[in-house]
């Protein structure tokens, strides 16, 4: 990719109306409302840059996930990385979700708001004893193994507290899937997983039986997927194998396919979830497994935007710059993968200008800007923006860069809403130094 196209990400699509497709969000007499409460009251009491979550939204996409699958025995486990705030943890445990996880620091805040052992699934290239002696503790329902290597820190860890891990091996199904090369990961040549041959050998070792009790196989191959086929081509080679290892005596009851499923940002037409589902279930069902999903984009992504204020606006020779006061330590995806997130303002006004204007952060670096060339209505210094589909890989992947205080986050409920994170404090910024 050339400097040039990898900086011009709004080239590749025209502007959308993120409302037609983004539910619980609304333009009511030009004002752009969340639930039933006007984004700009959120950004009054609590000021900005702010991520906004719809609960609403958050529920409605979990529930999908279970009506689709509600034909077979299955635990959709809430991807945490994709938006670890408490309170969204919160708000799915209470709707029945399980959880995965990928590190220590992810267990402690299911553990926190008192998740059980048993709804938590964990995986991950790169375990360490500590953690995984801390889940053996907590009892968690299955570990994705990624490598012998860890197989024999798990063993040893079980054997030492007397109790048998439950375990799964995740392998590499040697598919290639994913919206960007950074989120693809069912590949051989990817670092996830364990290839097949490798892992058979492992599920038949008696000699690993005292402490290592196998449930499942599990495979994850990338994130915003958005066709059917990858994830068709995964399960087919999945099921193949727990078919082969019933024939050779092993018998698991867990089948997980990981997460993955893409959503819409701005004109891809992602999976819906009773297709996705039809294209699983005839393999799943013959199977008798369990199984078991770890969504975490589709479940979060369209819940957010991230809530923003116009700083200043300026024209560089003909070249028009709108500067917000959120930036690439707020929110990294379009520096990261060239995401494109679309912006649109809070209040509408029937006469603005419309132009091409570059959308960017205060942060000192040419890449921190989220749109390029973005045909919009221009906007004056203090008015309100949102860039949507936020909730998914935004707070989570925010940074203090430039010593920017992290923002806040803001969970709507119907007409209600509140602060679910401060934000972050000048003193916040010093603590631990
Ligand atoms: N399970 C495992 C083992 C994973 O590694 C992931 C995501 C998921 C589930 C959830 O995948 P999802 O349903 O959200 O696609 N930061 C990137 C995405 C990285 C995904 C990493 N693994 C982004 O902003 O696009």
């Amino acid at each position: 990719m050339t400097p040039k196209a990898a900086k011009t990400n709004a080239k590749r699509v025209v502007p959308t109306d993120p409302t037609e497709y983004t539910p619980h969000y609304k333009y009511r007499h030009a004002a752009l409302e969340c639930e039933s409460v006007p984004l700009s009251r959120i950004a009054e009491k609590y000021g900005t840059p702010a991520y906004v979550y719809s609960s609403a939204s958050i529920l409605d996409a979990y529930r999908r996930f279970t009506r689709a699958f509600r034909s077979i025995p299955h635990s959709i486990c809430y991807a945490v990385k994709a938006n670890s705030n408490l309170s969204i943890l919160k708000l799915l445990a209470r709707a029945g979700s399980s959880f995965d996880i990928v590190s220590g620091g992810e267990l402690h805040r299911l553990r926190h708001i008192g998740v059980p052992g048993r709804r938590i699934v964990f995986s991950g290239v790169g375990k360490t004893r500590e953690e995984i002696r801390e889940a053996l503790q907590a009892g968690i329902l299955l570990f994705n193994v990624e490598s012998e290597s860890e197989l024999d820190i798990l063993s040893a860890a079980a054997a030492l507290l007397k109790r048998r891990a439950h375990a799964a091996l995740r392998v590499n199904p040697d598919v290639q899937a994913g919206g960007h090369a950074h989120i693809s990961t069912g590949h051989h040549r990817h670092k996830f997983g364990i290839d097949w041959d490798h892992a058979r050998r492992l599920y038949l070792d008696k000699s690993l039986a005292k402490w290592i009790s196998w449930q499942g196989i599990s495979a994850h191959i990338g994130s915003q997927i958005l066709g059917l086929a990858p994830f068709r081509r995964a399960v087919v080679r999945v099921s193949s194998l727990v078919r082969e290892l019933a024939k050779a005596g092993v018998h698991l009851s867990s089948l997980d396919l990981g997460g993955g499923v893409g959503i819409r940002y701005t004109q891809e037409s992602p999976p819906d979830l009773d297709a996705y589902a039809r294209a699983l279930l005839p393999h799943i069902r013959p199977l008798g497994c369990r199984l078991l999903l770890e969504p975490g984009r589709a479940i979060v992504g369209p819940a957010g935007v991230l809530l923003t204020r116009v700083l200043h606006v300026k024209d560089n020779r003909g070249k028009i710059f709108v500067v917000v006061d959120a930036a690439m330590n707020d929110f990294i995806r379009p520096a990261l993968y060239q995401a494109v997130h679309p912006i649109t303002p809070v209040v509408r006004s029937k006469n603005a200008n419309v132009a091409k204007a570059d959308i960017v952060g205060p942060v000192c670096e040419t890449g921190d800007c989220f749109l390029h060339d973005w045909p919009m209505e221009l906007p004056k210094q203090g008015d309100l923006l949102v860039l949507w589909g936020a909730g998914a890989y935004g707070f989570a992947q925010a940074s203090n860069y430039n010593s920017r205080p992290k923002p806040a986050e803001i969970l709507v409920h119907k007409k209600q809403f509140r602060e679910v994170r401060s934000r972050e404090t000048l003193s916040d910024l010093l603590r631990g130094e």
